[in-house]
């Protein structure tokens, strides 16, 4: 069976990308650091443990394996954090993925799927966010993840190495079986906290910023399930093995929730209210992120078939009261 490094394989996204690939026929390697992600989320090819910094690692990873493909989850990717200490992103972010993407193209491994994000747009209001939109990153995070997609770009033409770039709008939910899920230490992340004060893991959820210039003053998403997303990421994988060459989708179901709306959902998908209070805006926040592209649809085939709001909190939820959320 073939292999696919799988870098973050250990983390929320990385690990339910793990179980679809095993499902799929082939061996996910997780290389992975675990200082975000959880060993006990490996469950689905082997481990190794390694971090992006260390070059020799990589090229002994990739040695070991013979990976035909790498799927590039591993980043710090908490906005708010981005803004305090924009270092940590530069040189973990880009140049970690500097090391990964040098090491592939070494080691001849020349298709790579990336996990870059819809905050590489910034904040444009009015505009519709698609793959030829302006990208203008208003937090270090979006500017770190828009610098590897400009380093593929650079290594498509001068290493042969092809690239299917994925700019994430919000992902939510989780596995089904409840295998995996989300887990962040600290939780930022709006769904999972809106159930951790529903189950009384903390006392409210604070909604940060009510004076948006939005219908109901809150942020705009467009959230998308975590097991269409992985779908997509295989579509990306067969579209780099049938020699399609190097493509940026957006992944977004094109359809945007307030942060109020999304707690009205919660609450009546668990049946429970949503105890909450009032804050100041996050800085690096952009008042509305939804994609306005059909291309996943369109060029991969791609169904989002889970991403209901509905959906993406019942299998948060079916997930945040097993017993693996509890650590
Ligand atoms: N929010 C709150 N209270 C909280 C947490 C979040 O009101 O306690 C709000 C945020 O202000 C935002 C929305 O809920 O309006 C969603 O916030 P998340 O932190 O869940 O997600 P972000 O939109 O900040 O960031 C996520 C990913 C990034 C990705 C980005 C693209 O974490 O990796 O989406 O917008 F780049």
């Amino acid at each position: 069976m073939e292999k696919i490094l799988v870098t973050g394989g250990a983390g929320y996204i990385g690990s339910h990308a793990c179980k679809a690939l095993k499902a799929a026929g082939f061996i996910p390697v997780t290389f992975d650091n675990l200082a975000t992600g959880w060993k006990d989320a490996v469950k689905f090819g082997p481990f190794e443990e390694g971090d992006l910094l260390d070059r020799a690692r990589l090229d002994e990873v990739f040695a070991a394996h013979a990976p035909v493909a790498v799927m590039h989850f591993a980043a710090l990717s908490q906005v708010g954090e981005s803004m305090q200490v924009p270092g940590k992103y530069w040189r973990v972010n880009v140049g970690g993925s500097l090391n990964l993407i040098e090491a592939a193209a070494e080691a001849g491994c020349k298709h790579f799927v990336f996990s870059s994000t819809c905050a590489t747009y910034g904040d444009q209001d009015n505009v519709v966010l698609d793959e030829d939109s302006a990208q203008r990153p208003i937090n270090a995070y979006g500017a770190s993840k828009r610098a590897i997609e400009d380093m593929l770009h650079d290594f498509g033409a001068s290493a042969g190495l092809e690239s299917v770039i994925f700019r994430y709008f919000n992902v939510a939910g989780a596995d089904r079986d409840a295998e995996v899920g989300e887990f962040h230490r600290p939780e930022t992340h709006l769904v999972p906290l809106i159930l951790d004060a529903i189950d009384g893991k903390r006392d409210a959820l604070t909604i940060f910023g009510t004076d948006y210039d939005t219908p109901d003053g809150t942020c705009i998403r467009d959230y998308v399930h975590v097991c269409d997303l992985v779908d997509a990421h295989l579509l990306g994988l067969t579209w780099l093995r049938a020699g399609k060459g190097s493509r940026v989708f957006n992944l977004g179901t094109g359809e945007g929730f307030s942060v109020r709306e999304v707690m009205n959902r919660a609450a009546e998908v668990t049946g429970r209210e949503v105890p909450t209070q009032e804050g100041a805006r996050r800085a690096g926040d952009c008042t509305k992120l939804v994609s306005g592209s059909v291309r996943a649809e369109r060029e991969l085939g791609w169904t989002p078939r889970r991403s209901t709001l509905e959906h993406m909190v019942a299998d948060a939820w079916k997930w945040h009261q097993s017993g693996h959320y509890e650590k």
